[in-house]
């Protein structure tokens, strides 16, 4: 038996040439290395160059997605760009990387699901993928961060970073079940009633503004390592899997002691958990393809490998892919 899946066929990410250390930050507000390594796990992150906006970045990574893949910008039919910091309210900065890998054809949009957007994004376009509606998709993670954050204040600003990321996925016939390649499940989840404990404090409709990012820091981990552990399960309940089946943990890189209490609650080793805060900060919905481009190019995630991505972020949005590499 075989089944229509979304294949992995290559992998790219993108970050600004600026490093922001926390050393640095020390000097801009009243905060430590000590403290912010102690508490988050990062030591540096990357901040787009006066200028340089979430399409530059996303269509940097798109474009080193599709080298990975082998693939010409003309064999992509759908784009979708998870991003809470667009280039404008609208239109769309999908359709801007569109027009700039010069497509003509397809469709392009941006998704908005905060830390979560690039598992919604996959799971979007993973389903529009499995309906045969469409061949051969780029998902995009891409943030600015840096310009909503309020950068007088401490407990926000030392936490994200600016990037891209992005996967080049195909829809291909593979045999059905466990073995076969490809997207096997994603469970997505969200809970309006969390707003005010992660939010931006502006936008077009309610202040006119863009806002600055305002979090109750302690709030989102209370909830935080439950929310990815159940959407965990779910993924291990739709396909019959545990963690002892995973080659690879791939998790929304916010926190590492977030990132740490949910393998461990789940029983996964730490040598098959992707770690890239420490260098990227909290890159919102382009932390996970930043992390699996790491992961790809260094040689861990390979052909066959099954890794399980999750994250969590404002809304509250969480959710879970499970990929057969
Ligand atoms: N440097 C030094 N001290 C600081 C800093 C700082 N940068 N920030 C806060 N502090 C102080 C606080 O003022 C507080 O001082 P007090 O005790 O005198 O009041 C003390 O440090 C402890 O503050 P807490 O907020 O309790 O520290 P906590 O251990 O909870 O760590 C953190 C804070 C890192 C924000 C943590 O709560 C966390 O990671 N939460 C989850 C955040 C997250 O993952 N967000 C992303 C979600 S994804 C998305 O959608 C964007």
């Amino acid at each position: 038996m075989v089944t229509l899946r979304s294949v992995v066929r290559g992998v790219g990410s993108y970050l600004p040439a600026r490093v922001l250390t926390n050393a640095e930050l020390s000097t801009l507000v009243d905060t430590s290395d000590e403290w912010i390594v102690q508490r988050s796990g990062i030591r540096e992150r990357h901040i787009a160059a006066e200028g340089e906006t979430t399409s530059d970045l996303g269509l940097a990574a798109a474009r080193a997605a599709l080298a990975a893949a082998g693939m010409d910008a003309q064999d992509i039919d759908l784009i979708v760009l998870a991003t809470s910091t667009p280039d404008r309210t609208f239109p769309a900065s999908a359709t801007t990387i569109q027009d700039r890998l010069g497509i003509r054809h397809g469709a392009a949009f941006d998704l908005q699901a905060v830390c979560s957007g690039f598992v919604f994004a996959l799971s979007t376009a993973d389903k529009f993928l499995r309906s045969g509606s469409h061949k051969r998709a780029l998902v995009i993670g891409a943030e600015t961060f840096s310009r909503i954050l309020d950068w007088t204040d401490r407990t926000t600003c030392v936490l994200f970073g600016d990037g891209a990321g992005a996967v080049v996925l195909e829809a291909q016939e593979q045999p059905d079940g466990l073995a076969g390649r490809g997207i096997l499940t994603t469970h997505l989840r969200s809970d309006g009633r969390h707003t005010a404990k992660l939010y931006v404090d502006g936008g077009p409709s309610l202040t006119q503004t863009v806002g600055h990012l305002r979090m109750e820091g302690r709030e989102v981990f209370k909830h935080a390592v439950g929310m990815i552990t159940d959407v965990m399960n779910d993924a291990y309940a739709a396909t019959g899997t545990t963690s002892d089946d995973l080659d690879w943990f791939v998790p929304h890189q916010a926190n590492k002691r977030i990132i740490d209490a949910s393998a461990e609650k789940l029983k996964i080793a730490p040598e098959k958990v992707v770690i890239t805060v420490d260098r990227h900060g909290n890159t919102s919905a382009a932390s996970i393809p930043l992390a699996l481009d790491v992961a790809v190019r260094d040689g861990r995630i390979r052909e066959g490998h099954l890794v399980m991505l999750e994250a969590m972020g404002g809304g509250f949005t969480w959710g879970s892919a499970l990929i057969r590499w």
